[in-house]
């Protein structure tokens, strides 16, 4: 049986009804709720019913436990899929640009294509794969959305997407042997995906991996970086907006911080405050920005840690407050620890090849107190500065 003969049952009233009745089960159940259902259904379908369980519970994460127990699943799909929170911003800013359609070229199970229906605008979801193509189907139906999305199984390269205001393309980025780095080897290759862009009549986005270089950022396309509670998630070359802009966008929010194209922020000594700027604010090379931002300036030209003086409050980078600054040293560090009962140790690290995990095994902190240290290089040498989250001074209240 293939994969698709498997989904199938599974959408008809006793499939539905079986995905009911196995949500939520637990993994170590799994064998004898198999051993009791199959005595009043086929063992098939029980064994997609449960496969699909184990695949909703995989993407709640990304998609929430009200949709993902509605919703359908295959192991690539949920992999590859935009996680909800990114698709809708995404989606939120195609329909601020007037876009009204979309051509949604590689839809996956649907992660993109349901959070464009949702913010009104019509969808043709293409993917190429039978099994993906009707999941994405049958997600559109599950979650009422199929008056706004029309599924085809096709190659994205054969479709005709004149009638459509825009165009999205998340091509496949990994391959037999894992992750694809060259966006050539993308499927459909990016140089595909940015010719079709520039055909759209209104706007056009591009998913690309986050690690692009910006040097890859094709004339007359905006770039941004997306992180979503602190982790990069992905790039998207926009097409449509003001060309040559890069941005790095923070979710929740969104927070956005443009690029003023600013010089290189100059060394200076350790302040009392390290700032650890947000991955997407530095995949975006906004390191400056947030210098400027908070008055402080860079504690060695390659690493992208920003030391201050004061405490400004700012979205695009936590605040730590330093106490401590020595020359990287394990012994030092183990007695420092120990004289200030620190228990809880939160390794970080830039530009140091010492692995967290092994730092902690060998100073074995011990006691009631948190602390992080930075692991790191302070004008060339290798450094470790000690301290804490930043607290913004209380106000005393006066009686
Ligand atoms: C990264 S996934 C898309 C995920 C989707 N945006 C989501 O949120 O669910 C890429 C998809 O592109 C499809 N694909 C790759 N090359 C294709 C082509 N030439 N034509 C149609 N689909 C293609 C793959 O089958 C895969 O499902």
């Amino acid at each position: 049986m293939n994969d698709l003969d498997a989904l199938l049952p599974l959408l008809t009233p006793e499939g539905r009804a079986l995905l009911d009745e196995v949500r939520g089960t637990d993994p170590a159940q799994e064998l004898a709720v198999a051993t009791r259902l199959r005595r009043d259904h086929p063992a098939a379908l029980v064994s997609a019913a449960l496969g699909q369980a184990r695949l909703r519970q995989r993407a709640v994460a990304k998609f929430g436990a009200g949709d993902a127990g509605r919703m359908f699943f295959t192991p690539n799909g949920v992999e590859q899929s935009t996680r909800t929170t990114v698709a809708a911003y995404r989606a939120e800013r195609m329909r601020a640009l007037g876009v009204t359609s979309v051509a949604d070229l590689c839809c996956g199970i649907g992660g993109d294509a349901i959070a464009l229906a949702r913010a009104g605008i019509r969808v043709l979801a293409v993917d190429r794969d039978p099994l993906t193509a009707a999941v994405a189907r049958a997600n559109a139906d599950a979650l009422g959305l199929a008056g706004l999305i029309e599924v085809r199984e096709a190659d994205v390269t054969e479709v005709d997407t004149t009638g459509y205001d825009a165009v999205f393309v998340d091509p496949a980025r990994r391959g037999g042997r894992g992750r694809i780095f060259d966006p050539e080897s993308y499927s459909p290759p990016l140089s595909w995906a940015v010719e079709a862009a520039r055909r759209a009549p209104r706007a056009a986005a591009l998913k690309v991996a986050p690690g692009i270089p910006h040097e890859a950022v094709p004339a007359g396309a905006e770039a941004e970086w997306i992180s979503d509670g602190g982790d990069v998630k992905e790039a998207v070359l926009w097409f449509g907006t003001e060309p040559g802009t890069v941005r790095a966008t923070l979710l929740p929010g969104p927070r956005t911080l443009l690029s003023r194209r600013l010089p290189d922020p100059a060394v200076r000594p350790v302040g009392r405050y390290l700032y650890e700027p947000d991955g997407a604010v530095i995949r975006a090379h906004l390191v400056a920005e947030v210098a400027e931002q908070v008055g402080g300036g860079l504690l060695d030209a390659t690493i992208a840690y920003v030391t201050a003086d004061g405490l400004v409050p700012t979205p695009y980078a936590t605040a730590y407050e330093i106490t401590d600054h020595l020359p990287f040293n394990v012994k030092r560090l183990k007695a420092l620890l120990r004289e200030r009962g620190v228990g809880t140790l939160t390794v970080k690290k830039r530009g140091s090849a010492v692995e967290p995990e092994e730092l902690r095994r060998k100073v074995k902190p011990q006691g009631p107190n948190a602390a992080t240290v930075f692991l790191t290089r302070v004008a060339g040498a290798p450094a470790m500065l000690i301290g804490h989250p930043a607290r913004p001074a209380q106000s005393v209240s006066t009686p």
